[in-house]
């Protein structure tokens, strides 16, 4: 791989940090000011915001270039990659299980022609995506193995397709979903997202009227009021769809007491409604399983996954069982497309994605060195001063902190200190671990060395 501009070589697969010049340095800066002058004014103005609520500035750092768990700034920095692009590259930047077969295809075929003449890839993809569905319900013992596919481009588009399906199959415009839940920003995910109110208001009258919203349980104790509340919403009949991530991501990596996701399956089949399970960062070995809720012991009908499926190229797919999916066909013309779907590219780099997740055995390495990890992480942060919590399961952890300036400043603090982690919750709270699935652990136990001392000397300070 080429050195990126005014560096040696200081990049190659999971390095330890690098960090020559403070982040951002004078070339991030140099090009943050030019995407200032061109970008929507939002991303700018969320800056502001976080810089005037924590003191510390929020400039961005600029990419140039990122080979397994490292990243390189356009300043020569190199630092370690503990978000996975928000999850999408689970097996890293650059890695060459996904690279090659996709430069393949790229050579082959770029574009086919959506769902008029797909390509191979596409079916190819299709046919590995309902297997997936079917493992799953296999696994808890469901008959019901058989799925049938509708790929997109985003997250967003997954769950788009995915609530049109429950519509469609139900007859019934209800939908379900949790407190602090995040499905994408879309009109038909947004109106089923509570995760950011401030997302929502300014499109409140043109989203969804028939979405309602039950607490998320953070306990046993608070399971029951959940479930009341979902029974009161399904008695209307007029609900289609409960929709739930298994593990919240967004919301700051929640997770809700055992068995709770096998009652509300368990209450929404009762009511005729049908259950979204969304895993679109949950699943393909993130949380420790190719769908965590199948591990749960839920079949949910339908099933959507994005963010890691391309292999970090843009792709999603609403998965369902089969006697739901018949819907589409009972409606005279009624189809979900678009202009790239199934792109030959990006359904390579899926299925390449799929191979290696199983040929590496990655969501049970996730699953072992996730626990490691977690139990170093509480082992070494226990007596850290403003820590609330660590939790998290395979490669999908939440460091809660005490408050949202806390967590904004910590990312920034780890920043400086060569991680790239995000903030998550609804007040940024919590740092959001979410690294390559192949990362090493060596990476892993030097950044919880890191965050210790960056915690514990909050401690220093105070004293
Ligand atoms: C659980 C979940 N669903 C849906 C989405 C939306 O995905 P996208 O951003 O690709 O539209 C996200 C994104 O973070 C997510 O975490």
């Amino acid at each position: 791989m080429p050195a990126a501009p005014g560096s040696e070589s200081v990049l190659s697969v999971d390095e330890p940090p690098l960090v020559r010049t403070p982040p951002p340095g004078p070339s991030s800066r140099a090009w943050s000011a030019r995407l200032s002058r061109v970008e929507s004014p939002a991303f700018a103005a969320r800056r502001d915001a976080r810089a005037e609520r924590t003191g510390d500035e929020q400039a961005p750092i600029v990419y140039a270039q990122a080979s397994g768990a490292n990243v390189l700034d356009v300043d020569g920095n190199r630092y370690v990659d503990l978000t996975a692009g928000f999850g999408a590259l689970a097996l890293g930047h650059g890695c060459p299980l996904v690279t090659r077969p996709v430069d393949r295809q790229a050579r082959r075929l770029w574009h086919a022609l959506g769902d008029v003449y797909p390509s191979d890839a596409k079916i190819g993809l299709m046919e590995r995506l309902a297997q997936v569905y079917g493992d799953g319900a296999r696994a808890v013992g469901s008959s019901d193995t058989d799925a049938r596919v509708l790929l997109g481009q985003s997250g967003a588009d997954a769950v788009t397709a995915a609530l049109k399906t429950c519509a469609l199959a139900t007859g019934r415009p209800g939908v379900v979903a949790f407190d602090g839940g995040y499905h994408g920003l879309s009109y038909g995910p947004l109106s089923v997202t509570s995760f950011q109110p401030s997302f929502r208001e300014p499109f409140a009258a043109q989203l969804s009227p028939h979405a309602r919203f039950v607490p998320f349980p953070r306990g046993d104790a608070d399971a029951a009021a959940s479930l009341a509340a979902l029974d009161t919403a399904l008695s209307t009949g007029a609900v289609g769809a409960v929709i739930f991530e298994p593990i919240q991501g967004r919301a700051g990596v929640r997770i809700a007491p055992p068995g709770f996701w096998a009652e509300v399956a368990a209450r929404a089949r009762q009511h005729g409604a049908l259950l979204v399970a969304d895993e679109i960062w949950t699943g393909l070995g993130r949380a420790g399983a190719l769908t965590l809720s199948a591990e749960l012991g839920v079949a949910p009908d339908v099933l959507c996954l994005g963010k890691a499926l391309g292999g970090g190229l843009p792709l999603s797919a609403c998965v369902g069982r089969d006697g739901v999916m018949a819907a589409w066909a009972e409606h005279g013309e009624v189809v979900h497309t678009a202009t790239f779907h199934g792109s030959p590219i990006a359904c390579a780099g899926g299925s390449a994605l799929l191979d290696a997740l199983r040929s590496e055995r990655l969501a049970a390495r996730a699953l072992d060195v996730g626990a490691r990890w977690l139990a170093e992480l509480r082992g070494a942060l226990a007596s850290a001063p403003e820590l609330v919590e660590v939790r998290g399961r395979g490669l999908l952890i939440g460091v809660e902190l005490s408050s949202g300036e806390l967590g904004l400043s910590m990312v920034r603090r780890l920043l400086a200190e060569g991680y790239l982690v995000v903030p998550g919750g609804r007040r940024a709270e919590v740092l959001t671990l979410t690294p390559p699935l192949t990362i090493s652990e060596a990476r892993l136990s030097e950044f919880t060395a890191t965050l210790g001392s960056l915690l514990a000397s909050l401690r220093d300070h105070v004293e």
